[in-house]
């Protein structure tokens, strides 16, 4: 969306606050052992108690509150009571929700406690690379410009990124236009972005496979060649400067 008015930023901030403060207390009571069902109820109790609807539940009638993916999951992961949470996982949890009319996305890989798996490398170059993309946005730039500045940091640190999972607009709704923000140069992508528009900018950087696969469950995308992906996703405001971080209060990159 473009934001118009004062009323709508305002409307932005609440609802960013709420998925930022719903992402941090899940990732807080993350704990091995727990089932990704348990740590999703804990989530969709917060969501509830600040007003918010899932978006994905809402949008998709998606089968959970947030999505959590472990280890090989990429995406849109079910809050199963199959998944339990282990020492050293590779732990995705995305957030997204509506309130009074404005849907904010925000979402973070990290290491559950030890890392025994050595996933850390992989989740710092993340975080670095989503602060570089968001620090070079702003009204005129090129959208394939920003997905070859995430491309060309990933390579630099030995890594890839995977290109059918892609960041997108939002704020009137969860996804709405610019509708793909890839993390490559796609040079058929000759959108920019616009002042004063909210986007959620997100980064799906791989050990390996450059491609996301569907499972059999209608939802989850996995890598299927021992690839681990890390994703970190923020939902900002584009300025003539540096963009306004909606849903900083959850500190991801920290
Ligand atoms: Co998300
Ligand atoms: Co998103």
């Amino acid at each position: 969306m473009s934001i118009s008015s004062p009323s709508e930023l305002i409307g932005m901030q609440r609802i960013s606050e709420a998925v930022g403060i719903t992402l941090k207390k899940m990732r807080e009571y993350a704990q091995p052992g727990m089932t990704a069902q348990e740590l999703d109820e804990y989530g969709g109790s917060i969501l509830q108690e600040l007003g918010a609807k899932s978006a994905p539940r809402l949008t998709y009638g998606f089968p959970g509150w947030t999505c959590i993916c472990l280890n090989n999951e990429v995406a849109h992961g079910i809050p199963s009571p199959k998944k339990i949470l282990k020492e050293g996982d590779l732990v995705n949890i995305d957030v997204s929700a509506e309130l009074d009319g404005f849907w904010a996305d925000n979402g973070g890989s990290f290491v559950l406690g030890k890392d025994i798996h050595q996933h850390l490398p992989l989740v710092d170059a993340s975080k670095q690379i989503l602060r570089k993309a968001i620090n070079n946005i702003k009204g005129g730039v090129k959208i394939a410009d920003i997905g070859k500045l995430i491309e060309t940091e990933a390579k630099k640190s030995g890594l890839r990124v995977i290109k059918n999972l892609v960041g997108h607009g939002v704020g009137r709704s969860l996804h709405e236009a610019p509708r793909e923000i890839p993390c490559y140069h796609d040079r058929l992508n000759l959108d920019r972005f616009k002042k004063n528009s909210t986007v959620a900018i997100e980064t799906f950087i791989s050990t390996k496979a450059s491609f996301a696969h569907q499972s059999n469950d209608g939802w989850t995308f996995v890598t299927t060649d021992g690839s681990f992906v890390a994703q970190h996703e923020h939902t900002i405001m584009v300025t003539d400067s540096k963009p306004i971080i909606l849903t900083a209060s959850n500190e991801i990159w920290n």
